[in-house]
C-alpha cells in the first residue's frame, strides 16, 4: 500500500504535493519521491529513502518550481526499502508514480529487456513507464501509449503518469483508491480525500478502468478505450483532523475495515484458480519427502495465526505440526530435526523474541521460512526463504489485518504444499481457492453490519470481566477476541477452549459476566451448544457469533450476531471480524487510547 497524489493548476505544485504526502504517510513511509515540470525546464526529480521529512529536506525549492508534478509515499512490496526503488519512476520522458501490485511485471520486464530497455530498480511499477515510453517510440501520442500499456497490466493499480514536454497528467484507476479533487483553477489526483481536503472538498471518485486526463487545465475521463465517461462531482464535508486516518477515527478501525482489500492484495498473483495452482515466487522449501514436523512459531496475534495454521495444515497435510511462543521455544532447547521446517510468523519481522527464536534455529541448520507483513525487515531477510502477507501497514498497536492475512498465508501454503505432497489434487485446491476468493466480499458483509457490534458494546462496557470460549478452529479465534478486547479496553478478558470451561471458569459465571461464544454450524456445533446451556442456567449472559440464520441457541442468548458461511479452516478469517469490532467500539466508547494503548508497544523489540 503506497500514497499518490498530482497536481495541475495555476500555483507552485511543490509545496502543495509535499503537503498532501505528509497526509499520506499513513499508507507507507518506507520512502518519498516528487516529480516537477515547467514549461522551461526538464522535469525535476529527487527521492529519499524514508518519510517525507527526509525528502523535503532534500529539495530546493527553487529547483523544484513549476506547476504540475507528482509525488508518491511508498509502503514496498516489491524491491527493498531504499532510494532505488522509491517513485516517481522514469523511463526516457515518462515519470510514474503507482500505487497497487503489477502481478505480470516479471514477463512484461523480460520482453521490454528484450527491446533493449534498461531497469534501475527491482520494483514492478517501473515496467510501465518503460511501457509508455515504447508506445511512444512506435509512434503512439501520449495518451494513446498510455492507453495501450494499461491494457497490458495485470493486477492492481492507482497511476499518475507525466511526460516531459506536455502540459498533461494522466491517472488512471483498477482495484487500488484513486480520486480527483476539483480545486479554483486546479486538478489534483490523490488515492484518499483527505490528503487534499485542505484545498477542496470537491471529489471525483473514479471507478475501475477510468482514465483520468487533465490537460492544460481541463479533465477528461475515459474508459480504457478513449470513450468519454461520465462522474459525478461529490460534495464532502470533511474535517482536516481526519485527514491521517482515511476518514476513520482511529487507524485501528481503518485497519480493520481494510480487510477486504489486505486480503485481496494477500491473494493476488498467487492463486490460479484455472489450473489449481497455489504459487510463491519467493518460496524455497526443505525436502518434503524427509521432513517430519514443521514448527510455528510467533508472538501475540501472530501466535494465535500459527495455532490455526496449524489446524489447517494437520487437518489437510497430515504432517504434525508444533506451535510455540517464541519467547519460550528460543529457550527451551526443542528437538529439531535437521529436516524439520521452522515457519516463523511477524507482522513487522522485528519481534525480539522471534528473531532470536530464528538465529537459535538457523544455529541448528534447520530450513527457516518468515511469514512477514513489512518487506525488508530482519525477520524476511534473515530467514532461508519468506512470504509476505501484503496487508499494507498496520499503525494500530492491536493488529487486526495482519491476522487474517496470515492464516490467508497458511491457508495457501497449505494448498501449495499438499499439491507438492499429493495431499490434494487439482480439484480440491481448485475448490479452495473459489472459497479464498469469496472472503474479502463475505469480510465486507460483516463490516457493513458494524453497528450491531456497537450497539452490542454500548450494551456491555462497563462490564468488568468477560469470557470467551470456542472449540477446535475456534478456540484460536477466541484468544485472539479476548486479546483485543484486553489489550485496547483494558477490560479483563480470559478465553478458554469451550470444554474446558467446567474445570473452572464455570466458577466465574454469574448475570454481570458476558460470555462470548463462537459457534458456527460445523462439527464443534452440538458440544458448544450444551456449553451455552451450562452458563445460561447460571445466569450468565451469553454473546453469541456464528454462521446459522437459525442457531438452536438463538432465543435464548442476549446478542446474536450471524457472519457468512465458509469452509471450516477459513472460518476465522471471518468469525474473528466481530470480536474485533466489539473490542473497538468497547474501547472507543470508554474513551481509551485505542492506537496506542498504555504500556503496549506495536513492535517488541527488546527481550
Ligand atoms: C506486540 C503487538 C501485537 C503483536 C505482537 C507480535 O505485542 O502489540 O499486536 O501481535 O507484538 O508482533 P509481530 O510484529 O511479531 O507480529
Amino acid at each position: 500500500m503506497c500514497g499518490i497524489v498530482g497536481y495541475q493548476g495555476n500555483e507552485e505544485a511543490c509545496n502543495i504535493l509535499i503537503d498532501a504526502l505528509r497526509r499520506l504517510e499513513y499508507r507507507g513511509y518506507d520512502s518519498a519521491g516528487i516529480a516537477i515540470w515547467d514549461n522551461e525546464r526538464p522535469i525535476r526529480l529527487a527521492r529519499k529513502q524514508g518519510k517525507v521529512n527526509e525528502l523535503q529536506g532534500a529539495i530546493r525549492e527553487d529547483d523544484f518550481r513549476g506547476r504540475m508534478g507528482l509525488a508518491h509515499t511508498r509502503w514496498a512490496t516489491h524491491g527493498v526499502p531504499s532510494e532505488r526503488n522509491a517513485h516517481p519512476h522514469r523511463a526516457g520522458d515518462v515519470v510514474v508514480v503507482h500505487n497497487g501490485i503489477i502481478e505480470n511485471y516479471l514477463e512484461l520486464k523480460e520482453s521490454l529487456k528484450k527491446e533493449g530497455n534498461s531497469f534501475q530498480s527491482d520494483t514492478d511499477t517501473e515496467v510501465i513507464p518503460h511501457l509508455v515510453s515504447s508506445y511512444i517510440r512506435k509512434g503512439n501520442g501520449f495518451e494513446e501509449a498510455v492507453r495501450l500499456s494499461l491494457k497490458r497490466l495485470k493486477g492492481s493499480y492507482a497511476l499518475g503518469i507525466i511526460r516531459e514536454g506536455e502540459n498533461t497528467l494522466i491517472a488512471a484507476k483498477k482495484e487500488s483508491p484513486l480520486i480527483v479533487g476539483v480545486g479554483d483553477g486546479e486538478y489534483m489526483i490523490a488515492s484518499d480525500a483527505p490528503a487534499i481536503i485542505n484545498r477542496t472538498n470537491r471529489f471525483i471518485f473514479l471507478e475501475d478502468d477510468d482514465v483520468v486526463v487533465v490537460r492544460d487545465g481541463t479533465l477528461k475521463i475515459t474508459d480504457i478505450d478513449g470513450t468519454e465517461v461520465s462522474r459525478e462531482t461529490k460534495h464532502v464535508q470533511w474535517t482536516g483532523a481526519m485527514a491521517e486516518k482515511g476518514g476513520y477515527r482511529h487507524f485501528m478501525l481503518k485497519e480493520i475495515f481494510e480487510q477486504p482489500r489486505a486480503l485481496s492484495d494477500t491473494l493476488i498473483g498467487r492463486i490460479q484458480e484455472e489450473q489449481g495452482e497455489v504459487l510463491f515466487e519467493e518460496l524455497s522449501l526443505p525436502d518434503m519427502g524427509k521432513m517430519k514436523k514443521i514448527w510455528m512459531v510467533a508472538c501475540g496475534t501472530s501466535y494465535h495465526a500459527c495455532l490455526i495454521g496449524k489446524q489447517i495444515f494437520e487437518a489437510n497435510l497430515r504432517i504434525p505440526v508444533e506451535t510455540d511462543i517464541a519467547s519460550e521455544f528460543r529457550y527451551r532447547d526443542p528437538i529439531l530435526d535437521e529436516n524439520d521446517l521452522i515457519i516463523l510468523v511477524s507482522q513487522s519481522g522485528e519481534t525480539a523474541d522471534t528473531i532470536a527464536a530464528m538465529k537459535e534455529v538457523k544455529k541448528k541448520g534447520v530450513h527457516t521460512l518468515a511469514i512477514c507483513n513489512v518487506l525488508g525487515s530482519t525477520l524476511s531477510r534473515e530467514s532461508h526463504s519468506v512470504v509476505y502477507t501484503h496487508a499494507g501497514p498496520e499503525i494500530g498497536v492491536a493488529s487486526t489485518k495482519a491476522f487474517t492475512t496470515q492464516i490467508a498465508v497458511f491457508f495457501m501454503l497449505m494448498l501449495h504444499l499438499g499439491k507438492l505432497t499429493g495431499a490434494l489434487d487439482t480439484q480440491d485446491v481448485r475448490r479452495h481457492i473459489g472459497e479464498l476468493k469469496k472472503l474479502p466480499h463475505k469480510i465486507q458483509t460483516i463490516l457493513d453490519s458494524h453497528s450491531e457490534m456497537e450497539e452490542c458494546a454500548r450494551r456491555n462496557m462497563h462490564c468488568k470481566d468477560f469470557l470467551y470460549l470456542g472449540r477446535g478452529i475456534h478456540f484460536p479465534t477466541v484468544l485472539e477476541g479476548a486479546l483485543k478486547l484486553k489489550e485496547i479496553s483494558y477490560i479483563h478478558a480470559e478465553a478458554y477452549a469451550a470444554g474446558e470451561m467446567k474445570h473452572g471458569p464455570i466458577a466465574l459465571i454469574d448475570e454481570n459476566m458476558p460470555v462470548v461464544f463462537v459457534s458456527p454450524r460445523d462439527q464443534t456445533y452440538k458440544k458448544t451448544c450444551s456449553n451455552m446451556e451450562e452458563v445460561i442456567t447460571r445466569r450468565g449472559k451469553v454473546l453469541l457469533f456464528t454462521d446459522d440464520n437459525e442457531h438452536e441457541m438463538s432465543g435464548k442468548v442476549d446478542t446474536v450476531f450471524v457472519f457468512p458461511e465458509t469452509v471450516y479452516e477459513l472460518q476465522p478469517v471471518l468469525d474473528v471480524v466481530p470480536l474485533q469490532l466489539l473490542a473497538y467500539y468497547i474501547a472507543n466508547l470508554l474513551g481509551t487510547d485505542v492506537d496506542q494503548p498504555r504500556n503496549l508497544a506495536k513492535s517488541v523489540t527488546v527481550e
